[in-house]
């Protein structure tokens, strides 16, 4: 653990990926200890285009918790901060109590720093909270020396959070027992499984989402006769098929049940009194161009998924991306070039054939996608060795703020 001189701050920095869902998790039947009427399924996305990074720093000096969130000081007094410091603190006692020498480094009433930054807007709707949690509950493990399933930490963060402690495919199995220990994330197959799979992440607009996901998800569990149908009848199944398409790489599969569940979640936002609305024209543009597209080939060579919000997250197969990217330049025409239009992984151009372009059943429609974000599969948090990137100067203060 690198200490700092005479301050005494001891400091560690990691990172951590974002999540998107392909079975989605939408509603709670316990609210404090958010534990999920269902399971869910997602692909953790490549940390080079899309991260979290958190140093946590902690020192019998500091006077007071303190956080800083892209370079701006946050109130601490959060209720699900509050809640994860909580759980990781009680887990460190925990592990003292039955002796784990590892556990013993740090003295677990000191006053900690929090400096956290995203290599992505906080506000475009990607799922920020989840990769921020995750990232926070990891760090925080790492400083106080634990180790072991953290999912019931993240989890109570975010619920989405837990998935993002793993990396590849990860299933968040919803549990049983009342007081959630059973309710964990767990990988399915790690991010070299599929490498063929790709994901696209469309921005269609970077404004905050309408109703945010925790009063949105509590409405429709008070209101939706669909969501109790949806997590009793439906996601079970689906849970199981959804697995074993991303064991046997069968992308057909894998990309029908992930459109259908991104449908079933919005026709569940749809049935909650008074309704939600996540989708806008240009959601429903692309999935009209999905559709065409697989039509136009028979068969099913993308799929979209939208969570809280309106941005469009695609996965198709590496052979099938230059096409399915030119086509997008060309039914959503950027005003920006091509080199901002796309970015993240490099993506070839294509041509487009005629007959393709007939078949996609639209009117172009210019800037409707702001811009796209071309990533894959990738690891689960790590930690950070090189001192020079921590957010903390030694002092324990940030060393950029905005
Ligand atoms: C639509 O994890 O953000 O993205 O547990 O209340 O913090 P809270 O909700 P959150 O919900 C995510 C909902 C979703 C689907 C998903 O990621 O599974």
């Amino acid at each position: 653990m690198p200490e700092n001189g005479h301050q005494n701050v001891t400091m560690v920095t990691c990172t951590a990926p974002v999540n998107i869902a392909v079975i989605k998790y939408w509603g709670k039947r316990d609210e404090g200890l958010i534990l999920p009427v269902n399971s869910s399924l997602s692909v953790t996305l490549h940390q080079e285009q899309l991260k979290t990074t958190t140093t946590v720093a902690c020192s019998s000096s500091f006077q007071e918790d303190r956080m800083w969130l892209n370079g701006k000081e946050e109130d601490m007094k959060h209720p699900r901060l509050q809640l994860c410091l909580r759980e990781i603190r009680r887990l460190v006692r925990k592990r003292r109590n039955t002796g784990d020498p590892a556990s013993d480094v740090i003295s677990v009433s000191h006053k900690l720093h929090i400096c956290s930054m995203n290599n992505f807007p906080t506000a475009a709707g990607l799922a920020s909270s989840a990769a921020g949690y995750a990232c926070l509950v990891y760090t925080l493990s790492k400083l106080f020396g634990v180790d072991g399933n953290l999912s019931v930490v993240a989890r109570q963060g975010s619920g989405s959070a837990c998935r993002s402690l793993y990396g590849g495919f990860v299933q968040w199995k919803m549990g049983e027992r009342s007081d959630g220990e059973d309710s964990v994330a767990e990988q399915v197959e790690s991010e070299s499984h599929w490498p063929q799979l790709r994901v696209l992440i469309l921005v269609v607009s970077a404004e905050q989402k309408s109703v945010g996901s925790t009063s949105g998800m509590h409405t429709s569990v008070e209101t939706s006769p669909l969501l109790k149908y949806r997590a009793d009848a439906v996601v079970p199944c689906r849970m199981e098929e959804m697995i074993m398409a991303v064991r046997q790489r069968d992308f057909a599969a894998f990309a029908e049940l992930t459109m259908k569940d991104s449908n079933q979640f919005h026709a569940t936002c749809l049935d909650t009194y008074p309704p939600i609305f996540y989708l806008n024209d240009i959601s429903h543009s692309i999935i009209n161009l999905v559709h065409c597209y697989n039509q136009h080939y028979r068969e099913t060579r993308v799929a979209y998924t939208f969570d809280a919000g309106p941005n469009a997250v695609i996965y198709t197969l590496q052979e099938h991306l230059p096409e399915f990217v030119e086509l997008l330049h060309h039914f959503f025409p950027p005003q920006t070039n091509r080199g901002e239009f796309v970015k993240g992984l490099p993506v070839c151009s294509a041509s487009l054939s005629e007959d393709l372009k007939r078949d996609i059943k639209m009117e172009p429609k210019p800037n409707g996608i702001r811009y796209i974000i071309s990533t894959k599969a990738g690891p689960g948090p790590c930690v950070l060795e090189d001192p020079n990137l921590h957010l903390l100067a030694a002092d324990g203060m940030p060393k950029n703020t905005a």
